[in-house]
């Protein structure tokens, strides 16, 4: 694994009115690898993921993505240089097929509408198709995606943000609503993204054994501010962590 960091957000603030939802966030993120932000509800990880995405501008500090500056700039900018988020920027047309909807994703990374010449059409389902496998949803590609499980159309979403070819992909709670069995799959779908395509992740996650059983990294937010970061082992035997959560679920 490379030591490389990808993404480097430096005194990150983003501020409603007086309150500060992100606090100077401090976050490395070391390419290739799965890095989980965790906090309680309200610490301020969905405004983190939506300054990194460009879909709210940062109050004050910086943002590096792969050594370009990207704070402030515009969601469709930051998608082009590689960091993508699922569940978020990617819609599911209910009514379109699965293999539709991945074509479409793939049409609109490629510029192209108007000259669909039979070649590129070819092309364009045989890159549809291997995105739906590595999804895991190869036996539902002609189905209509609102047919789909809930955790059919979230690896749906997933194949969806693929297709710009992210070089960092954003997870905002990826098992949210999931049941036990949807929720293993997604897990495993997400460590074969990174094994297989080399894919950094940054994920939220309020499931402690999920976090824990995936993450190489974690970095832990309350009220705005990281309180903890590190090798998710280190992370894991830190009292002040254990007991902001045993707190908050007491
Ligand atoms: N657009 C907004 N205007 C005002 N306050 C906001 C806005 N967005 C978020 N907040 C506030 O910022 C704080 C952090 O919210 P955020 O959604 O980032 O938390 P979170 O860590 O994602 O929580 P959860 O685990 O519940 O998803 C909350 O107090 C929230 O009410
Ligand atoms: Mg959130």
């Amino acid at each position: 694994m490379s030591e490389k960091a990808l993404l480097v957000a430096t005194g990150l603030v983003r501020a409603f009115g007086g309150f500060r939802a992100v606090d100077e966030v401090d976050l490395t993120v070391t390419e290739g690898t799965i890095h989980s932000v965790i906090g309680p509800n309200g610490a301020g990880k969905t405004t983190l993921f939506r300054l990194l995405t460009g879909i709210l501008r940062p109050t004050s500090g910086t943002l590096e993505f792969d050594g370009a500056q990207i704070g402030g700039k515009p969601p469709d900018m930051v998608a082009r240089l590689g960091l993508a988020q699922a569940f978020q920027t990617t819609n599911i047309f209910p009514r379109m097929s699965v293999l539709e909807s991945v074509r479409a994703a793939l049409v609109s990374r490629h510029h192209r509408t108007r000259d669909m010449f039979s070649w590129f059409h070819t092309r364009l389902t045989g890159e549809a198709m291997d995105m739906i496998d590595r999804v895991g949803l190869t036996e539902f590609a002609d189905e209509e995606s609102q047919t789909l499980s809930h955790g059919d159309q979230r690896a749906l979403e997933v194949a969806l943000a693929l297709a710009v070819q992210p070089r960092l992909l954003l997870l905002d709670e990826p098992t949210a609503g999931m049941s036990p069995f949807e929720s293993q799959r997604m897990v495993s779908l997400v460590r074969a993204l990174s094994r297989d395509m080399g894919l950094t992740v940054i994920l939220s996650e309020h499931d402690m054994d999920t976090v824990f059983g995936i993450s190489d990294e974690v970095t832990v937010m309350h009220q705005g501010k990281v309180i903890a970061d590190g090798p998710a082992a280190e992370v894991r035997a830190n009292d002040e962590v254990m007991s902001i959560y045993l707190g908050s679920e007491a």
